[in-house]
C-alpha cells in the first residue's frame, strides 16, 4: 500500500519543494519507488525535476505538457464535470534516478481552489459537488497503482487554502519543513490552531454518507505527523551561528508545548514509542540541513541532489573539491538518516483510521 507524505507549511521558502526532491531521490536510492507530487501552482518541483534552463527544457516541458497528464489535467473530469472517470497520470521518470517519477503541476491548478473550498464547505449537501473530496485522493491512489509507488511525496503550496486541507487530510503523514527564523516560529503557532479545525472538518467529512458512497470517495482519516526539519540555517566553523540557534530552540519549544498537544488531541500522533525507537526527540526535529551554500546553483542546474553530484558536475579541483565532497558526504549522511527514520515511522506504524 501507497504511503502518502506531505510537506506542509504554509510559511513560504522554508525548502517544502527542495527537500521533497532531495529526500525522494534519497528513498528512491534506497530501492523505493517513488512519486512526486507537485501540487504547488508555482510549480517549482515541476521546473526543478525536468530542468527549465534553457530552451530545449522549456521545450520538452511543453511536449510533456502536450502529451502526457498533469495534476490539473488529472482532476478535470471531476472538476469541470466530464463524461469520463478520473484515470491514472502518466507520470515523468526523474532522470538519473531509477524509481523516481513526476506527476507534474499546472499553474491552473488554482481555479480549482474556490471550487473545491465551496464544496468542501457545504460538505454534502449539494449532489453535483459530492464528488469533489474525494477526487484528488482517488488520482492519487490510481496513479501510485499505476507505477506500483511504495511512496507519495506531495509538494505543497505556502497556503491554508482548501486544496491544501484536501491534501493533507487525505495524506498518512505530514513533515512540516522549517527555516530557522521568527516567521517559522509563528507558522507553527498558527499550525497549531488551524489543524485542529481542519481535522474537525475531515473527520465529519469521512463520516459522511454522500461523501462515502460518492464515485471518489472522501477517505478514512489516517494522517500522523512525522516532525519537523530545520533547514538552511547557516554553519560557522561547524556550529550554527548564536542567532540560528537561538531560532532553531524557540521553534523546538513552539512544536513540543503548542504543535504536539494539539495534534495528541486530534489524533495526528503516533503512538510515543514508535517515535523513542527511532530516537526521535520531544521536540521532533528530525533532521538539521545546513545551507547548501555553493552546491545549490549545480544541484539545480544539473537536476540532482546536492550529495549526488558527480566530480565532472562539480567541475572543480585541489581543495575545493576536496572541501565539497566533504560537504556532500555530510548531506547525503543527513539526508539517508532522514529517509531511514521516515521509513521506519511509516513502516512501523499501525495502519488505523479514525472513525466519527
Ligand atoms: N539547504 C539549503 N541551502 C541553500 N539554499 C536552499 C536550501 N534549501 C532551500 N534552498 C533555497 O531556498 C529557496 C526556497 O526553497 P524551496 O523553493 O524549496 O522552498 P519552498 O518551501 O518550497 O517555497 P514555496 O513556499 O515558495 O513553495 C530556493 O531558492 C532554494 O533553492
Ligand atoms: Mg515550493
Amino acid at each position: 500500500m501507497v504511503q502518502k507524505i506531505a510537506l506542509f507549511n504554509h510559511k513560504g521558502g522554508v525548502s517544502k519543494t527542495t527537500t521533497a526532491f532531495n529526500l525522494g531521490w534519497m528513498f528512491a536510492s534506497k530501492g523505493k519507488r517513488v512519486i512526486l507530487v507537485d501540487s504547488d501552482p508555482q510549480c517549482n518541483l515541476t521546473g526543478m525535476a525536468l530542468g527549465e534552463e534553457t530552451e530545449d527544457d522549456e521545450a520538452r516541458i511543453q511536449e510533456i505538457y502536450n502529451t502526457a497528464s498533469n495534476i490539473k489535467t488529472g482532476l478535470a473530469p471531476a472538476f469541470e464535470s466530464q463524461p469520463r472517470a478520473i484515470e491514472a497520470v502518466d507520470c515523468i521518470p526523474v532522470q538519473g534516478r531509477d524509481g523516481l517519477f513526476l506527476l507534474p503541476g499546472h499553474v491552473g491548478l488554482a481555479e480549482y481552489e474556490v471550487t473545491l473550498g465551496i464544496a468542501q464547505e457545504l460538505s454534502g449537501s449539494i449532489q453535483a459537488l459530492k464528488n469533489l473530496p474525494g477526487s484528488i485522493n482517488d488520482l492519487l491512489e490510481k496513479t501510485a497503482a499505476k507505477f506500483n509507488a511504495d511512496y507519495i511525496l506531495i509538494d505543497m503550496s505556502p497556503s491554508l487554502g482548501s486544496i491544501n486541507q484536501n491534501l493533507l487530510m487525505i495524506s498518512d503523514f505530514f513533515l512540516v519543513p522549517t527555516t530557522a527564523d521568527f516567521f517559522s516560529v509563528m507558522a507553527i503557532d498558527s499550525l497549531a490552531k488551524v489543524l485542529p479545525r481542519w481535522y474537525a472538518w475531515a473527520k465529519s467529512a469521512s463520516s459522511l454518507k454522500i461523501l462515502r458512497e460518492a464515485n471518489y470517495p472522501f477517505p478514512d482519516f489516517n494522517l500522523h505527523f512525522l516532525g519537523t526539519i530545520v533547514q538552511n540555517y547557516r554553519i560557522i566553523r561547524g556550529k550554527e551561528t548564536t542567532a540560528f540557534q537561538t531560532w532553531i530552540e524557540k521553534i523546538e519549544v513552539s512544536v513540543s508545548e503548542k504543535l504536539i498537544p494539539a495534534l495528541e488531541q486530534n489524533h495526528m500522533m503516533l503512538p510515543n514509542e514508535i517515535y523513542r525507537n527511532q530516537g526521535i526527540a520531544a521536540n521532533f526535529t528530525l533532521a538539521k540541513i545546513s545551507n547548501f551554500n555553493s552546491l545549490i546553483a549545480l544541484s539545480q542546474q544539473h537536476r540532482t541532489p546536492v550529495y549526488d553530484l558527480t566530480p565532472q558536475q562539480l567541475k572543480q579541483r585541489g581543495k575545493v573539491l576536496v572541501n565539497n565532497q566533504t560537504k556532500q558526504e555530510e548531506f547525503r549522511e543527513t539526508f539517508s538518516n532522514l529517509a531511514d527514520k521516515i521509513i521506519a515511522l511509516s513502516s512501523e506504524s499501525p495502519v488505523y483510521a479514525v472513525s466519527a
